[in-house]
């Protein structure tokens, strides 16, 4: 039996990286490094081991993989596009298991994974794939948790309370799957501790099944006292405009974004999870009553 008990992350100051490497230490189940790449000002916690490495470079980031049975890449979208190293990385120092930066749709859909804001994540699973084919050793595991929850209420990606004129998409009736950061944190804990049901596929996480519609009433009951004017948005006009800027060779992030609303808020793009690895992965979900607690927090002006 393969267990995991060395673990580093790439990307461990992000959004998504430090409340995973938050996750990882407080499970007091591995050993936990981080890389900093040369340019990094972050700053990391006592109790983890932090290791400088180039990251564009396959020899720096192979000789700081050195021991490592997994390896967690949270990296953001400027580092999407540099995986490769770390993946050839990974092979070269004899890592078990790695996690591609994915964390978000569901890229077994090929309706979504069609979007162009994920060409730089498809291309890096299929090098992941080919790499592992040709030389087996390394697994993988994708995580996929549909839209951060709480980061997306903070943000106002979910549902835009500062003005009180949140865009509604298609009528805010699709039900989509979310997770907070907390439990994508989990999802990672469950993959490292489950090798053998978590080798070489997808794993659906989720906190909660959700509408916009719902979003909308549970923040006017936590705010009735605010003015409420939602504004109708329809998500085949943005895919149409979105696609419309890429031919024209827009990639600018608003242009991207525009794919993420339509794969989220739109109807027939699987965002609602018909399976999930909840039970598998020890992620025990949230209440209504916890998106209140979130929306409240939000509304007050929280971070
Ligand atoms: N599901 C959702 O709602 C959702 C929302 C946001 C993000 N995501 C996904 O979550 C993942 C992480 O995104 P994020 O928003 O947390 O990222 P982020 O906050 O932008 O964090 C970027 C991290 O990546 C590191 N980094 C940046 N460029 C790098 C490079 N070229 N090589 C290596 N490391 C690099 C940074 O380290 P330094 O300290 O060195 O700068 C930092 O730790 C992505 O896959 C993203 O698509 C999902």
């Amino acid at each position: 039996m393969v267990e995991i008990k060395n673990v580093v992350i790439v990307g461990a100051s992000g959004s998504l990286g430090e409340p995973i490497t938050k996750a990882l230490i407080d499970s007091g189940k591995f050993n936990v490094t981080v890389i900093k790449r040369p340019s990094s000002k972050a700053s990391f916690p006592a109790s983890v081991k932090v290791v400088p490495a180039d990251t564009t470079s396959v020899e720096s980031v192979t000789a700081a993989f050195q021991g490592q049975d997994a390896v967690v890449s949270a990296v953001g979208t400027e580092g999407l596009q540099g995986q490769n190293v770390l993946i050839d990385a990974a092979i070269a120092a004899g890592v078990k298991r790695f996690l591609p930066s994915e964390f978000g749709s569901d890229l077994a859909n090929p309706k979504v994974a069609a979007f162009p804001i994920f060409g730089y994540k498809i291309a890096t699973q299929k090098y992941l794939q080919e790499a592992i084919a040709a030389k087996p050793g390394l697994t993988y595991t994708y995580v996929v948790n549909g839209p951060f929850l709480d980061w997306g209420l903070h943000r106002g990606f979910l549902l835009d309370t500062k003005e009180g004129k949140p865009k509604i998409y298609d009528d805010g009736k699709t039900v989509f799957s979310a997770t907070t950061l907390a439990s994508v944190g989990q999802a990672v804990i469950g993959a490292l501790s489950h090798y053998e049901e978590t080798k070489n596929r997808f794993v659906y996480v989720r906190d909660i099944d959700i509408s916009q519609k719902r979003l909308l009433e549970i923040a006017q009951k936590v705010a009735p006292e605010k003015k409420w004017e939602p504004v109708s948005v329809n998500t085949a006009d943005i895919e149409k405009s979105s696609n419309e800027a890429v031919a024209r060779g827009e990639f600018t992030a608003p242009v991207l974004v525009g794919y993420l609303f339509r794969g989220i808020f739109g109807e027939g793009y699987g965002n609602k999870w018909e399976k999930d690895d909840n039970a598998l992965l020890g992620i025990t979900g949230k209440t209504e009553a916890d998106v209140e607690a979130i929306l409240k927090d939000v509304l007050a002006g929280g971070k």
